[in-house]
């Protein structure tokens, strides 16, 4: 029955330097690697001497209709393979440019884990950023890119990040991810989110 509702090849590109010491992140892996219908692509285990095989990750993006970028927020930002991979990959007459129309039309978005509590990430907090100003980069080049750039899955304050919550976290971004690659969720509701996961409820579609 699960085939007949499955409508969006969803990739997760993943990058952390040091996963073998994550938290976080490898409860979130771990609550989706194994998804039927999902990609899981761990960048730095696939080149850990950062030499990118460009051929083969455009080939992955052609593949798929949703991508999900996760990672660790480094220095407000990706850590270093992500921004290798978008400068090598995202190539003029490919993906963006005369004739660059490859990425037409999909999905991204970032799925960050972030040291940072919500309320840092505030005009008024010591980070006097949200985390959507700070992923402005990224939104824009994929939106050049022609793709819908959505609003990020984002799990916040993770350091000495509790197990409940971090199980809270993996729960969510399971189903959320479920609903990316079933197209239950009701796109309209995302626009101008600051995250996803604030309430997923009020996003998912009973179906
Ligand atoms: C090099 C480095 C830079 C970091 N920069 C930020 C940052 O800019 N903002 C933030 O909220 N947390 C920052 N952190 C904290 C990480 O985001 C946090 O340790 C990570 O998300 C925890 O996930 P993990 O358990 O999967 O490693 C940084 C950590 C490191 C090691």
């Amino acid at each position: 029955m699960i085939n007949d509702r499955r409508r969006n090849r969803v990739l997760i590109l993943f990058a952390h330097p040091a996963f073998e010491k994550s938290r976080v992140n490898r409860r979130l892996v771990d609550a989706i690697k194994d998804l039927e219908g999902i990609t899981f692509h761990d960048l730095y285990e696939a080149y850990p001497e950062l030499h990118i095989r460009v051929e083969r990750e455009q080939a992955l993006l052609e593949q798929h209709d949703v991508v999900v970028l996760q990672h660790p927020f480094f220095w407000y930002s990706t850590p270093a393979m992500l921004k290798e991979w978008e400068d090598l990959v995202l190539q003029h007459g490919w993906a963006f440019g005369k004739d660059g129309t490859a990425l037409q039309g999909k999905k991204i978005l970032n799925a960050i884990t972030a040291g940072g509590r919500e309320s840092a990430y505030q005009p008024k907090g010591y980070n006097h950023f949200t985390i959507r100003q700070l992923l402005a980069p990224i939104e824009q080049s994929f939106r050049l890119c022609g793709m819908e750039y959505l609003p990020p899955f984002v799990a916040h304050g993770t350091h000495g990040m509790g197990h409940e919550v971090m199980d809270r976290h993996a729960d969510e971004y399971r189903r959320f991810i479920i609903a990316l690659r079933d197209d239950t969720l009701n796109w309209s509701a995302l626009a101008g989110l600051e995250r996803v996961n604030a309430d997923l409820d009020a996003l998912i579609r009973d179906v």
